[in-house]
């Protein structure tokens, strides 16, 4: 059985107060929450101030993104060693907006992977079509190739607490949602890929999660496809309330 991990990617928002203000009443809302894993990604500079705010509680923070050495000259760059150090369980990587306005390629993606899984952070591997690629009929190419070179060279032990992450890039922050439909298939066709590399024992205890306009009023449709796992939430994620009513999902 999988448990259902529901994530929040934060991107660049949110100043201190609201960082603070938001961690009082989140704990609030959820401390009650066994059943799931919650998540936030805030930007780097709040991690710790997040690991506090939620010590001896169930709700778990993470990067949006890790760097894939762990020292050295590299000017604003943050490893996995420092993140792990500072509180963080998870490291979101490949992010399309990463691969969009930061040359980020499936070459870095698995190199940050390793990085992430030898410190012992938990990689949230992003993947997902442009709209030319899915009206070109590219959807499994796209996503297929992404799957195996993000994850190329890895053995079934590693991949063992890997988490990927289906968004389609056109259904991020613009209010269009893939149909539960098209997002199971996608995600059905990701674990398949998974089987053949690392076989069927791993696939079936991967987490898939679905990403890309996540809202109140359609997570619990999404929550109900057999191979969707959990979701990755972004706007919906920075309000406590709407990111409470995602986490509590019926499906
Ligand atoms: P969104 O973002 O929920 O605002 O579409 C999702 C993401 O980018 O992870």
């Amino acid at each position: 059985m999988r448990k259902p991990l529901i994530a929040g990617n934060w991107k660049m928002f949110k100043g201190l107060d609201e960082v603070e203000a938001f961690a009082a009443e989140f704990v609030k809302k959820v401390s009650d929450v066994t059943d799931r894993d919650m998540l936030i990604c805030p930007p780097y500079i709040y991690i710790q101030t997040l690991t506090k705010a939620f010590e001896g509680t169930p709700v778990k923070v993470g990067s949006q993104n890790v760097f894939f050495e762990d020292q050295g000259a590299y000017t604003g760059e943050v490893s996995a060693p420092m993140l792990k150090s500072i509180g963080a369980h998870y490291a979101i990587i490949g992010h399309s907006e990463r691969r969009q306005y930061f040359s980020e390629t499936d070459e870095t993606v698995n190199k940050r992977l390793f990085a992430a899984l030898k410190a012992g952070l938990i990689p949230i591997v992003c993947v997902g079509e442009r709209l030319e690629d899915r009206e070109a009929g590219k959807t499994f190419d796209v996503v297929g190739t992404q799957v195996r070179q993000g994850l190329s060279g890895l053995d079934a032990t590693q991949v063992k607490t890997l988490v990927i992450a289906y968004e389609p890039v056109w259904a991020i922050g613009t209010g269009k949602t893939a149909t539960p439909q098209m997002a199971q298939e996608v995600h059905a066709f990701i674990r398949s890929d998974i089987t053949a590399l690392f076989g069927a024992e791993r696939a079936d205890g991967i987490r898939i999660l679905y990403g890309g306009s996540v809202k109140g009023d359609n997570v619990d449709s999404l929550m109900e496809q057999t191979d969707i796992d959990g979701a990755l939430v972004g706007g919906a994620s920075l309000d406590a309330a709407s990111f409470e009513r995602i986490i509590r999902f019926k499906g």
